[in-house]
Parts: C-alpha cells; sequence; structure tokens
C-alpha cells in the first residue's frame, strides 16, 4: 500500500463519512444489531457509537486497510461493547461457517473488488436466521444516471480506491439470500451518481 492508502485516504474517508447525513442511517441500520457481530469494511470506526449496546455481545471488525487502524483504535477505546478489530479482505474470511448473529455493511460493498465472493461470505458466516444489515450506494434506477455512473466509475475508483458508483447491490444480495427486505432511494442533498442508497435487511 501506498502513502495515499495508508494516510491520505483514510483521514479523506473519516471526514467525508462523518458527515452528519450519514449519522441517521447509521442509526437506523444498526438499531437491528444484535448478539454476536461482525462489520465488514469497518472503516475509521464510525458505526461504533451507534451500536446498541444492550443487545450486542461483541464486535469483530474487518477492514482491508492498515491505515485505517490509528483513527479506529480511537473509537474502540471508548466503546462500551467489545471490539476485536482484525485487518482482513471481506473476500476470504477465516471464521467458521454460521459463526455471527448479525454481519453489518455500511458504504463497503461498493469498494470490495469481488462483490459476489464478499457476499457468498457474509452468507456463510451468519447464522441460520442471522440478519445481514447494510447501507450501500449503487447503481440507480435511472437509465440516464446509470450511463454517468458507468462513465465516472473509472475515476472514482483511481480516487476512491476501487470504489464502483454502478454496483447493482439489490441484484447482488438477492443472488445469495432469499429472504431480502430492501428500499432504494437518493439521499438528499448528494448528487445522483453517488447517492442512489440501498438500505435494508437480509436474513440467512
Ligand atoms: C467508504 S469506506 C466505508 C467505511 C465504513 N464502513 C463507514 O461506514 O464509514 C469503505 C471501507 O471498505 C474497506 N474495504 C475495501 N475493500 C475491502 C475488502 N476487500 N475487505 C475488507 N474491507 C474492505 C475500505 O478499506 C474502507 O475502509
Amino acid at each position: 500500500m501506498n502513502i495515499y492508502s495508508q494516510l491520505i485516504f483514510p483521514n479523506l474517508i473519516d471526514k467525508v463519512m462523518s458527515d452528519r447525513s450519514f449519522s441517521e442511517y447509521r442509526k437506523t441500520v444498526l438499531a437491528d444489531a444484535v448478539g454476536d457481530v461482525l462489520e465488514i469494511g469497518f472503516g475509521t470506526g464510525l458505526n461504533l457509537a451507534y451500536y446498541p449496546a444492550k443487545q450486542v455481545n461483541n464486535i469483530t471488525t474487518i477492514d482491508i486497510n492498515t491505515g485505517m487502524n490509528k483513527l479506529a483504535q480511537k473509537r474502540i477505546a471508548v466503546s462500551p461493547i467489545s471490539v476485536n478489530f482484525q485487518v482482513l479482505n471481506g473476500e476470504n474470511l477465516p471464521m467458521e461457517d454460521d459463526t455471527f448473529d448479525t454481519v453489518v455493511s455500511t458504504w463497503t460493498l461498493c469498494s470490495i473488488k469481488n462483490l459476489d465472493r464478499a457476499i457468498a461470505e457474509i452468507y456463510r458466516v451468519l447464522k441460520p436466521g442471522g440478519k445481514f444489515l447494510f447501507i450501500e450506494h449503487g447503481l440507480s434506477n435511472e437509465p440516464n444516471i446509470q450511463t454517468w455512473q458507468h462513465r465516472i466509475t473509472p475515476i472514482q475508483k483511481f480516487i476512491g480506491e476501487g470504489c464502483h458508483l454502478d454496483r447493482d447491490i439489490k441484484r447482488a444480495i438477492s443472488q445469495v439470500f432469499d429472504r431480502l427486505d430492501i428500499k432504494e432511494f437518493y439521499a438528499p442533498n448528494t448528487p445522483k451518481i453517488g447517492g442512489y442508497f440501498y438500505q435494508g435487511v437480509a436474513i440467512k
């Protein structure tokens, strides 16, 4: 990894993703987290403050970028919930099958290189009946916006460390999970190419 990935990008992501507009989504998505939780693409730990401490036993967090560590550790230190932070690739998890009650992903499926593999891993490590809670940005339902999303994605991937604007998140999750409750909407005050959100729950 280079200086951009290790130093600049983690600080940039921390600043952008700390925006108050994301907080309400985090709170809503995480309200359903229970038991033993796995969060993939933990980043700088911005979700930690929003986990319901009364119903969560512990959180295992993974991220592929070691540069996120320093900022994440500050939030882990003040978390009332026990956190097991690991540097791992979400495409290839070492955890046993049927380990977690909840898996969480917030604005991460856009960046994982092999999306289908990561979703298969999420499914595998969830206990039967366990929930995958997510909020992601991705492919719009408007063809003219899709065109621009496809055009801009190569640039976005370059500056956003692999972030795609044009992934059909619903299609990818529904290929693996039969039970899926999902809503799609444009986030207010956000450019449409990056602001088409998929928020929901998939059950194993
Ligand atoms: C846009 S950031 C979102 C961070 C955090 N989830 C949040 O809501 O603030 C995407 C994160 O996914 C991580 N990531 C990308 N590819 C990954 C992979 N294959 N496995 C695990 N984490 C990955 C990145 O390092 C980054 O921290």
